[in-house]
């Protein structure tokens, strides 16, 4: 039976994608910080479903579980992910942190110990979660959030090259509005309004066929993925603030090169 791996896996597209691999005949373990979360959902006691605790922020229980989770590791998937209103945590340190941690080094910490685990045993597949934010080119309010999505497509390119020799395919999953629970709290309860929205049902469907195929890249739908590629066609000045021009030098003044201290240029 092949075991699926799913760092992230407690709630929304995380755990719609170990329903479908359950419904497949798969061995799932799923993974996240609150597996409570997992009370009342009708697969919850499916004989063939795992549950751990682990934050993906912690390096070495991810390699911990990684590692040792089920007999093989036959598929590894990491939705794992934090978003916000991000414009609320501008300047914020410690959400910015707590971003970078889970969505990125987190992956990192997940495909490093999947690859090795892969490597060992002489197969296996491997998928992160993007986001539509990440294929968006640099705009006003372009948010931390984005920049940790773009994390996750360049990670997953590098990994897919590294693995391609040993037949390890590494995809990486770029979908548009999905209607999870997180995301109607983000939105007062109410998700109905985001263009193009899926179930988180229809979203895995889609997301497993990417997997099984192996594609580098999948982005749906594909009216999103239209509309992000006319979006990065909007003129860059229009997009991005610029700062105020330098005034010009007193006359007389010495112009000094950036970074060279005052006392050492003359
Ligand atoms: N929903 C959308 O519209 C949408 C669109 C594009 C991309 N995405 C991406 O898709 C992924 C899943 O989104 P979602 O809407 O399904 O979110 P969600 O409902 O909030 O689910 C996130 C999952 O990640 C787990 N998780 C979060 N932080 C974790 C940590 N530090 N350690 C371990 N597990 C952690 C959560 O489990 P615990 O709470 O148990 O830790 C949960 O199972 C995210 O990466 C998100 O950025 C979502």
């Amino acid at each position: 039976m092949a075991h699926v791996l799913i760092l992230g896996g407690t709630r929304g597209i995380g755990r719609a994608l170990a329903a479908r691999h359950l419904e497949r005949g798969c061995a799932v373990t799923v993974c996240g910080r609150h597996p409570e979360a997992l009370q009342g959902w009708p697969m919850a006691g499916h004989p063939a479903l795992r549950v751990l605790r682990l934050d993906i922020a912690d390096p070495a229980a991810v390699h911990a579980v990684v590692a040792e989770a089920g007999e093989t590791l036959d598929v590894l998937i990491v939705t794992a992910g934090q978003y916000f209103d991000t414009r609320d945590h501008a300047l914020d340190e410690a959400a910015t942190l707590h971003l970078l941690r889970t969505n990125v080094s987190g992956l990192a910490s997940a495909f490093e110990a999947g690859a090795r685990r892969m490597l060992a045993q002489g197969h296996g597949r491997m998928a992160a979660v993007s986001s539509m934010a990440g294929l968006l080119e640099d705009r006003p309010g372009a948010s931390v959030y984005g920049a940790t999505k773009r994390a996750v497509l360049a990670l997953c390119a590098t990994y897919r090259k590294a693995l391609a020799p040993f037949g390890i395919p590494v995809t990486a999953l770029v979908p548009g509005y999905v209607d999870t629970e997180r995301l109607r709290e983000l939105n007062g309860g109410d998700a109905s309004h985001k263009p193009f929205l899926m179930s988180e049902a229809s979203a895995a469907t889609r997301m497993l066929a990417a997997i099984d195929r192996g594609v580098a890249v999948d982005a749906f739908p594909w009216q999103m993925r239209v509309a992000v590629s006319l979006l990065n066609l909007v003129p860059r000045l229009s997009r991005v603030p610029e700062f105020p021009a330098p005034a010009a030098p007193d006359n007389g003044a010495v112009k000094r090169p950036i970074g060279v201290p005052r006392d050492t240029q003359e």
